[in-house]
């Protein structure tokens, strides 16, 4: 049985707590918070109060640290973790940019320890059933990727508009967004462009679109609000043979595709109350069908997936799958975005 010891015991981390506690292959022994009142918290669930890290990294019961504190010490706690000889996972961001990321590489080799990163949203529904619709070929070859997260209620106050600590929203979920789309297409991304926007926060992005392009040609439109009143659909694909959208985050959606390539084409304009129009106006309903998409029920959605596959690579049985070389292509992508805010061009 493996022990976790978990420092930063905050509202992420009592959610692995929660997620983990019906699971068979890791305990958690105890944490470490600078706050007391997580400190009481966590006593009254049983677990072990360290009264520093020092103190949790000596423990010899515990083999593997998960890092959920705030963005700006990751770097410096995997490193103290991996050098004391434990296993890591780290919260998402990994780190504050790529040179932070690149000295935990470096110690990750050194130590032969494993490291891994909470990329959890890989196993999101919403996502999966939208990769496996497009891998099996419903909508032909996928040209553009659209995906949305939208909010009306603001930023979370606290360290998230903080830029020091690590705030703003692509830090926060262009992070998650990204590796989805890294992770689904194995391509090089040859050109990025993005727009930030500070609405409420002057410090940090609460809200950006993002437009990258694989190698292929294929955009990823990526956009993240927190000030949005009417929502987008939370996926939407073109391919060349048919049209992908995912409503909302209970995975409801449909697809939308051609069976007849003849096309035929009306010969009168269409009058409409926008005026008239030729190309845009609507086909011949027997030319389309619908398919309706609803939550696949087959996916295990849990962060336990990605405790299954850190403690089957300590236990030599798999490769790890979030790995630290993918989260550093994730992480260039999200600094190109930020280069491209500052010069206001690309
Ligand atoms: N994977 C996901 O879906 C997901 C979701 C939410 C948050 N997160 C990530 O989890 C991490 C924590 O976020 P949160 O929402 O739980 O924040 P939080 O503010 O609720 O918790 C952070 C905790 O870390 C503690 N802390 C800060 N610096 C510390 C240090 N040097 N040593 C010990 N404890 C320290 C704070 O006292 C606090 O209790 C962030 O990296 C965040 O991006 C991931």
């Amino acid at each position: 049985m493996h022990k976790l010891g978990i420092i930063g015991y905050g509202g992420m981390a009592g959610y692995h707590v929660k997620e983990l506690r019906k699971y068979e292959r890791l305990t958690v022994k105890g944490i470490y918070d600078l706050n007391p009142e997580r400190e009481v918290i966590a006593a009254e669930s049983g677990l072990v109060v360290y009264p520093s890290k020092e103190a949790l990294l000596e423990d010899h019961e515990i083999d593997i640290v998960l890092i959920a504190t705030t963005n700006e010490v990751h770097k410096e706690l995997a490193i103290e973790a991996l050098r004391a000889g434990k296993h890591v996972i780290c919260e998402k961001p990994v780190t504050m940019n790529s040179e932070e990321l690149l000295e935990i590489m470096a110690v990750e080799k050194e130590t032969g320890n494993f490291f891994t990163i909470n990329q959890n949203r890989r196993t999101n529904k919403d996502f999966v059933l939208m990769r496996r619709s497009v891998e099996q070929g419903l909508i032909g070859e996928p040209y553009v990727i659209e995906s949305r997260v939208e909010g009306s209620r603001g930023m979370p106050k606290g360290w998230r508009t903080i830029k020091s600590l690590g705030g703003g929203m692509m830090l926060d979920w262009g992070v998650h967004l990204i590796d989805q789309l890294m992770y689904m297409i194995p391509e090089k991304v040859v050109d990025v462009y993005c727009k930030m926007y500070s609405i409420e926060y002057p410090e940090v992005d609460d809200n950006f679109r993002l437009v990258m392009t694989f190698e292929s040609g294929l955009t990823a439109q990526i956009e993240v609000s927190t000030n949005n009143y009417i929502t987008h659909p939370r996926w939407y694909v073109l391919g060349k043979d048919g049209t992908l959208q995912i409503d909302n985050w209970d995975c409801n959606g449909k697809i939308v595709r051609c069976i007849d390539k003849e096309n035929v084409w009306e010969d009168e304009i269409v009058y409409t109350k926008a005026g008239p129009t030729k190309t845009m106006a609507p086909r011949r309903s027997e030319s389309i069908e619908e398919l309706t998409l609803t939550e696949p029920m087959d996916v295990v959605d849990s962060i336990t997936v990605v405790y299954d596959n850190l403690i089957d690579a300590i236990e030599g049985k798999a490769p790890l799958t979030i790995t630290s070389a993918q989260a550093l292509e994730v992480m260039k992508v999200m600094e190109r975005a930020f280069r491209c805010q500052e010069l206001h061009r690309c």
